[in-house]
């Protein structure tokens, strides 16, 4: 048979084609990944985005070994998934979605035995280890136990521990969940240093609309196991036409009317109507705008205030899905 997929460009860090994951139980059938095609070149920063439950630890799974697909095949970092499991293990890294350490071990033993069931001399993962550990800012932590480590340390030396086999790609499932924004800004500029400074291909998944935008390269966005787009946050943006324009009236129990009447504005679509704010959509809000104020003001409705504003992530999310991507993370 024709092995197509060794002759894929080996430029490619990951090249999945049909996979899809269905687990069985008593209750019935759950089909978490179906069909998912990706594509990651090497240097490349891509994120999976998508809302709880959406596939995004299934697929890593896959990806990392940890899971076998019910169908599909994929290369990852240069060998066949389902033929070479080994071989793939050895060339990735594997954040998972809520780490991997225990509380009482002191971060040195942790990195060390990590890289010993790497198979690591004491000696180099202990070299690799101190020198992760000043790459990623965690100076001083070395004899802690890792519970006392701060939740953007634990996630920092959870990347940490993922590198320890020097990796060219590295997989991390949601690596800034539950942290504070500073942390989170923090955690992508080593992230954005991991591929600079090391080369390292990095796969992330994340719920964060913003995450994706400021971080990622290209995005695929999966929703009930399917990928329903992908592109660079500006190929996806560019893809929803328009402006959007938020109004915030003066008086909340006027919203219906409002609605009603900028409803029969042929330009004019409402895409939502809450407590005292209005979100539209407009083809240009440049030409529309004295159109939305002329029929407010018939209409006998007073505005405390307006923004106008370009698509981001989460319209686009808004308008491949018709919901908003704001389901709260699972605390890790
Ligand atoms: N071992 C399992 N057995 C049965 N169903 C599972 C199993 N693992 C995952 N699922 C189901 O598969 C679907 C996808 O789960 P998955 O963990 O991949 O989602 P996710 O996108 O990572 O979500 P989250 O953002 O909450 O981490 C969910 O409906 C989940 O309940
Ligand atoms: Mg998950």
């Amino acid at each position: 048979m024709f092995d197509y997929m060794a002759m894929l460009n080996l430029d490619y860090m990951v090249q999945a084609r049909g996979l899809a994951k269905r687990f069985s139980s008593r209750g019935g059938a759950v089909d978490a990944v179906r069909s998912v095609d990706i594509d990651v070149s090497s240097g490349e920063i891509v994120g999976f985005l998508g809302p709880n439950g959406a596939g995004k630890t299934t697929t890593l799974r896959i990806l990392t070994t940890l899971l076998a697909p019910s169908a599909g095949d994929a290369t990852v970092a240069g060998h066949d998934l389902r033929r070479e499991p080994v071989a793939v293990r050895r060339r990735i890294g594997y954040v998972p979605q809520r780490g991997s350490t225990t509380p009482q071990a002191l971060v040195g033993e942790e990195l060390v035995d990590h890289g010993r069931l790497h198979g690591l001399s004491r000696t180099t993962a202990e070299d690799r280890g101190r020198s992760l550990i000043s790459q990623l800012d965690l100076d001083g932590t070395w004899e802690r136990p890792t519970g006392t480590l701060s939740g953007g340390q634990r996630r920092r030396l959870d990347i940490a521990l993922g590198l320890i086999n020097e990796p060219p790609l590295l997989f991390m499932d949601e690596p800034t969940t539950g942290l504070d924004p500073q942390s989170r800004a923090n955690l992508w500029q080593h992230i954005r240093e991991l591929r600079d400074t090391r080369g390292v291909t990095v796969f992330l998944t994340t719920h964060y609309l913003e995450e994706a935008d400021a971080l990622c390269d290209r995005i695929l966005v999966i929703d009930h196991g399917v990928i329903i787009a992908r592109g660079t946050p500006a190929e996806l943006k560019r893809g929803v036409s328009g402006d959007r324009v938020a109004l915030q009236l003066d008086d909340p129990d006027r919203v219906g009317s409002a609605r009603a009447a900028l409803g029969r504005v042929p330009d004019i679509t409402v895409l939502r109507a809450e407590g005292d704010l209005l979100d539209l959509s407009v083809p240009d809000a440049g030409t529309v705008l004295p159109q939305v104020l002329s029929t407010l003001q018939d209409a006998g409705v007073t505005l405390a205030g307006i923004e106008v504003r370009r698509p981001t992530l989460d319209d686009v999310f808004l308008s491949l899905t018709g919901r908003e991507l704001r389901d709260e993370p699972v605390a890790a």
